[in-house]
């Protein structure tokens, strides 16, 4: 049976829908401790988690609370549809996981924007680094990823094998257990996606390097290099593949691992180096180290004769000086002698056999130590958020994960235990202090009705531990010192002195008989939180001294090796001020971690081992019951119990789920508290259900705040609706106003400009106007500045003027009146002008029209003025001929041979005497004349003979044509009339070369009749033209007047 779902009606009611309580969720005992029936039962509890277990489910909540059971097998739950089944869905929905607490985390983080945190917690072995190992891995598969990062995911997962290689070891509890605390940050982008990641790593069990507990094996690298590196590599490396020939891997006796292979590990491990960034020289030298610390550990020593110590494996030092990078004798002195400054003085003495492999040992650890710091600095290098994404001004959400070494006793106990479990004190109360305790005060402060649970509260033992003058750290860094001759036996009677009496103290002396029988002497015994665990004192003084010879510290100064010299700062060397002791740096390192973890929203995992001998399906209920009491489960789950589920302050409440109650929406503007009450009241939360605090609503039972969660996932659409119109009236409204105001800054800018140029150009106006002005009144000045522009302007006008009004035609003597100052020059132009027409003129006329032309210039030459029908005879087009070929006679024509007639015209002649007329044609050749009676030449007058012509100035057509009269053949003058007079004379006094014997006779022409006798012709004016014979035997000829106008 499962719980079917909710649905919500139009009014954002929710209406529930339970098939049944939630208690049906799962099949196999309930998935939540708190819907456990018997809840104060520890009995119940653990059989709940048993039978879960039996049915391989591990994981159960106590509310937020995740409890882990590590199974010790693979389970089919981690695949990736797994992944996709959790995603988004809500914690309570489908059953528990880590995949449903690590996207609670999540979705925790962007919708709330606050950091969060998940808290790892348990025992060595209890499957915290699993867990963590989970959790990345649902993000990196998961979250969206950014463009600039795309690698980030696989980088941040790729830490892990490398840190596991490096800092875990198989312990008699854990075959992978973390030797070292790791806190990681994971950084994500506003989008969700990860962008970064950064490490802080916590105390490094670094006496593992040199000695292991039985049963146990040293860092899991040495093995996995010896096991997995090529044969050429363990060459160089002067290595062989035997580990059981290092003797800083034999004093576990434990070279192999049934669980895992080390030769795989290898190459997930190269791998991972190079994804992560690794150069393959950064890969070689931290391989050079590694192998130099194996070196090491078989550098043995010898004593002299004479107390004095000396380096028996002289052979092998070379590859452990070569590997480390710095000078053979330098290392072998700096290991068998110590230098001392006492009273500013230099000095060097030899150091004792067991000072030497103490030295050695000393370096081993120091070299080991710091490279491991070195790999965490790079790896967070590597993974190290971009500078552009930081400062993109989105900020970044954080989820930090804490994975740190869990509470182990151990047969021998020593100062790592000792850290490790101080640490796990500290995580317990972080744990007690956000859960039990502040959620028993915050009931209180809230006025909420409550009945306090009882609970262990484990400050009295971090005091015990940390408290300053009285704690042990304390007391152990005074040990350390004190001048004189401090010891571990003394450092245990100083805390016996001090701390005699605490409940959570006990050391052999004070201890009673029974006890006394489980501890040795040189132990002193806490009672924490998880169990009783005996510490012996041996090494306490050295460990927390961690303290390296200053010439083995100058001789690792030089190293050619970047890694090593990068550990081993020149300054160190020479500082003489003491560093920090180690377990009150690993006190501060905590201290700053808690208050990391309190600046962020914590969730937790409470992982519970089944059994101690890494079995699957055992389930060993002591060892669970102890773990859960220690754990402090049951108190926690009373809380949980008899609390309430959630809580929230009004304010975050009422904005969250505003949107399911009309009133409310979209806000609420009485008081907070009443606020939340009007909507709980609509939502219908039952009396029981809930309590209102005084600036929190507290939340009984999980399903009620998962209601309210469904229904509002139910309204988001309409809500992501409203804002969808908001938000585009808004762009688009914003849009609108930026063009406008863009239209705005256009136009003024546009009409800015128009106005400039406008004034501009009024200015240059104005300034011309004045010129001009002056120009005028300075006019008639001699030329000078004041006038200069206006007779520019007026030459300039002038011509332009005249450029337009040019006459077309050589007729047109039309022309523009020039300014005083070009009157000259337009003289000049004029001339030019007509010039230039007049060879256009000429350039254009044809030959015929030229010969016309010519014939027209010698007629008005002869007529013009003279004749009064020269307009009109000269208006008339000269023809080649008045007579057709056709009218001329044949037989005159072939008479005429070879002389061409020229023209032809039909004329009257008149009798000299008596003047009857007689029509003939005259006939003009190139050098005579003819006229012609019908077939017969009358009369042929050569040019060379002829003497003149005359006509009258009226406007007859009669002309004389004057023959030489010294010549008797000639018979006189030859008296004519044509009407075209105009044109024959002219014609004929061009052929004849006689243009200048043209008279023109006013009133009569006189004309020799015959030799020795005159004869006249008289013209008057009369109406009609008309000749006769007049007065005296003259001719008189009456032309009519013509009027030209
Ligand atoms: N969820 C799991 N599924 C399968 N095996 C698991 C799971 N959790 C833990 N284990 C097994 O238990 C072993 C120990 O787990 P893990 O190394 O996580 O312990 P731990 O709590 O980190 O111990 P330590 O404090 O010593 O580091 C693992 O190597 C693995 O074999
Ligand atoms: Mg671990």
């Amino acid at each position: 049976m499962r719980y079917q779902g909710r649905e919500v009606d139009i009014e954002g009611r929710v209406r529930l829908v339970m098939e049944s309580a939630l208690t049906a969720r799962d099949r196999v005992g309930v998935q939540d401790f708190v819907l456990l029936e018997n809840y104060n039962s520890e009995a119940a509890f653990i059989e709940n988690l048993r039978r879960r277990f039996g049915e391989n489910l591990i994981y159960t909540y106590i509310g937020s609370v995740l409890v882990s059971v590590n199974p010790y097998k693979e389970l089919e739950i981690y695949s990736k549809q797994q992944m996709e089944r959790y995603r988004g869905v809500s914690f309570y929905e489908i059953s528990p996981h880590i995949y449903a607490l690590s996207d609670n985390t999540y979705r925790a983080m962007r919708t709330e924007r606050k950091d969060q945190c998940i808290l790892i917690s348990g025992e060595s072995g209890a499957g915290k680094t699993e867990a963590s190992k989970k959790i990345l891995l649902y993000y990196a598969v998961t979250c969206p990823t950014n463009d600039q990062m795309p690698a980030l995911g696989e980088r941040l997962l790729q830490s892990n094998p490398v840190l596991e290689a490096f800092g875990n070891a198989k312990t008699f509890r854990n075959d992978n257990s973390s030797r070292f605390g790791k806190y990681m940050d994971v950084q994500f982008d506003f989008r969700g996606a990860p962008v970064g990641g950064h490490i802080l790593n916590y105390l490094l069990e670094k006496s593992r390097v040199i000695h292991q507990n039985h049963g146990e094996r040293n860092f899991h690298i040495f093995y996995q290099l010896l096991d997995g590196g090529e044969d050429d590599l363990l060459t160089t490396l002067g290595l062989e593949r035997n580990p059981q020939s290092y003797q800083y891997l034999v004093k576990g006796n434990c070279p192999r691992l049934s669980s895992v292979s080390d030769k795989n590990n290898w190459k997930v491990v190269m791998k991972a180096l190079s994804v992560i960034g690794f150069t393959e020289e950064e890969v070689q030298q931290l391989l050079n180290i590694i192998a130099s610390v194996l070196h090491l550990g078989n550098t043995q020593f010898g004593e002299g004769e004479e107390g004095e110590t000396y380096i028996t494996t002289e052979t092998k030092i070379t590859n452990l000086t070569k590997l480390l990078g710095v000078d053979g004798s330098a290392l072998g002195e700096a290991l068998t002698h110590k230098k001392l400054t006492a009273k500013g003085e230099e000095m060097i003495t030899p150091l004792s056999f067991e000072q030497a492999v103490s030295a050695r040992d000393a370096l081993a650890k120091a070299v080991y130590g710091r490279t491991f710091t070195w790999l965490v600095e790079k790896i967070n290098q590597s993974l190290a958020l971009k500078e552009e994404i930081y400062h993109s001004g989105k900020g970044c959400s954080v989820i930090g994960l804490l994975d740190i070494y869990g509470f182990e006793v151990l047969q021998h106990n020593s100062f790592e235990q000792f850290c490790i479990n101080y640490c796990n004190e500290k995580l317990q109360q972080l744990f007690i202090e956000l859960t039990l305790r502040s959620e028993q005060e915050e009931y209180e402060t809230e006025g909420i009705a409550w009945e306090t649970v009882q609970y262990f509260d484990n400050k009295i033992i971090c005091d015990l531990i940390e408290e300053k003058h009285k704690g042990i750290i304390s007391i152990l860094d005074e040990e350390c010192l004190r001048p004189g001759e401090a010891c571990d036996v003394s450092f245990l009677e100083k805390l016996e002195d001090t701390l005699g009496g605490h409940p959570h103290f006990v050391t052999h002396k004070l201890a009673n008989g029974k006890t006394r029988r489980v501890m040795s002497r040189e132990e002193f015994r806490l009672l924490h939180y998880a169990g009783e665990v005996n510490y012996n004192v041996n090494g306490f003084l050295d460990k927390n001294n961690d303290l390296l010879n200053r010439n083995l510290k100058e001789v690792m100064c030089q190293s050619d090796n970047q890694i090593l010299s990068h550990c081993f700062r020149k300054e160190e060397a020479i500082d003489q001020k003491r560093p920090e002791m180690a377990a009150t740096q690993f006190k501060n390192s905590l201290t700053k971690l808690m208050e990391i973890l309190m600046s962020k929203e914590p969730s937790y995992v409470r992982c519970i081992k089944p059994n101690d001998a890494k079995q699957p399906g055992r389930f060993d209920e002591v060892l669970v019951r102890h773990q859960v009491k220690y754990l402090g489960l049951m108190e926690n789950l009373r809380v949980r119990r008899a609390g309430f589920a959630y809580r929230r302050r009004f304010e975050a409440f009422l904005q969250r789920y505003k949107p399911l109650c009309p009133e409310t929406w979209p806000n609420w503007h009485g008081r907070l508290s009443d606020g939340v009450s009007t909507l709980v009241n609509h939502l219908g939360y039952k009396a029981e259900e809930y309590k209102l605090g005084r600036s929190k609503i507290f939340i009984r039972f999980p399903k009620t705040l998962f209601n309210t969660e469904d229904a509002l996932e139910a309204r988001k659409p309409d809500i992501a609706l409203t804002l969808q119109t908001s938000w585009r009236g808004y762009r688009e409204r914003a849009k609108y106003q930026r063009i406008r105001r863009a239209v705005i800054v256009i136009q003024s800018g546009w009409r800015g400009m128009k106005a400039r140029r406008r004034a501009k150009r009024r200015r240059q106006a104005a300034e011309l106007i004045r010129r001009l002005i002056k120009g005028f009144i300075y006019r008639h000045e001699e030329f000078c500045p004041e006038n200069e522009y206006f007779h520019d302007h007026v030459r300039y006008s002038f011509l332009k003027n005249l450029r337009k009004n040019l006459s077309k035609s050589v007729l047109d003597k039309s022309w523009p009146t020039p300014p005083p100052s070009l009157i000259e020059a337009s003289d000049h132009l004029r001339k030019l002008h007509m010039r230039n027409m007049v060879a256009k003129y000429c350039h254009r006329v044809q030959p015929e029209w030229k010969k016309q032309m010519m014939q027209k210039v010698v007629a008005s030459e002869i007529f013009k003025d003279e004749k009064d029908s020269y307009p009109q005879g000269v208006g008339r087009l000269f023809l080649d001929s008045r007579l057709e070929r056709e009218q001329m006679n044949l037989k005159v024509v072939q008479t005429l041979g070879s002389d061409k007639v020229q023209y032809g015209v039909t004329v009257v002649k008149y009798d000299r005497r008596g003047f009857k007329p007689r029509p003939r044609q005259l006939l003009l050749t190139n050098t005579f004349a003819v006229l012609v009676d019908r077939t017969k030449i009358k009369q042929r007058i050569d040019y060379a003979a002829l003497r003149g012509i005359s006509v009258s100035s009226l406007s007859d057509g009669m002309f004389v044509l004057h023959m030489p009269n010294e010549d008797n053949k000639q018979k006189g003058d030859v008296v004519l009339h044509c009407h075209h007079v105009i044109e024959v004379v002219t014609k004929l006094s061009m052929m004849a070369s006689k243009v200048n014997y043209v008279n023109i006779s006013p009133g009569s022409i006189r004309f020799v009749v015959a030799r020795g006798k005159e004869g006249f012709i008289d013209f008057v004016r009369g109406s009609e033209l008309k000749v006769a014979k007049g007065k005296r035997g003259h001719l008189l000829v009456t032309a009519p007047q013509i009027n030209t106008a």
